[in-house]
């Protein structure tokens, strides 16, 4: 992405620390200064409780930072007048789809966000219509959402953010219940949307392959940004995904192993196509 695109999200050196009963000695995300633009596909990637999720929810205003600021298109979330605006802009996809999904039919859950615009009731059904057929759901509108499959679901919940026309779309793991093709169904859906309105999305995934599909991936660590590059800097970087953890796509580790036994790879392979690629050049020149 140029630099010169708009900024949706701003983090400047924001720290969390969850309070109450189950106050945490040391913050949640600490010190993170981020910057997600317009257009822009980042993956957030990170071992268990490193503060994806927290982050995530401070982009969104469902947290507020305990220092720094969060800005949402210029506006900082401790604007409480604003919040309807950054939800509206920024909207959430969570892990589990039962946990988002409200209403007693799938029409009426994807225009459920649209129902405090006060839009005129046609538009609303328009909006619903299309999001629907954007995401492949036109034949499932009169259908109680609990009946459908987790990937149905994450569907009906990414429609319901879409009828919002937001500027940017917050995922947490929203693939980690599905099985491949359900995975694969909502991937496409969101990259479509990326791809052909240039909606920004925030991405938490513990799926090597899904970062790597990412413009940028930034790697959290308790709670501290300790990496944030392109996917073939960051995914192909063995030794620090490994000491958090974490891995490389599988074509990274593979080629990590292959080098090690001699072969004369180049650098930087992310994706299954470049490894076979590489390895048939090698077979050939051999
Ligand atoms: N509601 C809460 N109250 C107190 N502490 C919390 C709360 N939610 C999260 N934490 C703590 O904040 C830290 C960051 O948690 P967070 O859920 O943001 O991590 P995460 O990177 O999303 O992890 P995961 O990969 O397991 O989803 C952890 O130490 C966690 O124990
Ligand atoms: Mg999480």
């Amino acid at each position: 992405m140029s630099g010169q695109s708009s900024i949706i999200i701003e983090a400047k050196n924001v720290d969390f620390l969850y309070s109450g009963e189950w106050e945490t000695v040391t913050p949640a995300v600490s010190g993170i200064s981020f910057t997600v633009r317009q257009g822009e596909y980042v993956a957030l990637v990170g071992p268990n409780g490193s503060g994806k999720t927290t982050l995530l929810k401070l982009f969104n205003a469902l947290l507020i930072p305990s220092a720094g600021e969060v800005l949402v298109k210029g506006i900082s979330t401790v604007n409480e007048g604003m919040l309807p605006e950054i939800r509206r802009s920024c909207g959430m996809i969570f892990q589990n789809p039962d946990n988002q999904l409200v209403a007693t039919t799938v029409e009426e859950d994807i225009a459920f966000g649209l129902e405090n615009l006060a839009l005129p009731s046609e538009e609303i059904k328009k909006r619903v219509l299309e999001a629907a057929a954007t995401l492949g759901l036109e034949k499932l509108l009169k259908h109680p959402p609990h009946l459908l499959s987790g990937g149905e679901k994450q569907r009906v919940a990414i429609a319901g953010v879409l009828v919002m026309e937001p500027d940017c779309i917050l995922m947490d793991e929203p693939t980690a219940m599905l099985d491949p093709a359900g995975r694969h169904a909502v991937l496409e859906a969101v990259q479509q949307l990326h791809r052909e309105r240039g909606i920004a999305v925030v991405h938490v995934t513990h799926f090597p392959e899904e970062a790597a599909g990412a413009d940028r991936v930034a790697v959290l660590s308790e709670g501290r940004l300790v990496v944030d590059g392109s996917p073939e800097d960051v995914m192909t970087g063995l030794p620090l995904l490994h000491d958090l953890g974490l891995r490389g796509t599988t074509a990274v580790e593979l080629a990590s192993m292959l080098r090690q036994d001699g072969y004369p790879l180049p650098p930087k392979i992310l994706h299954d196509r470049e490894l076979v690629d590489s390895l048939c050049s090698l077979e050939q020149n051999s």
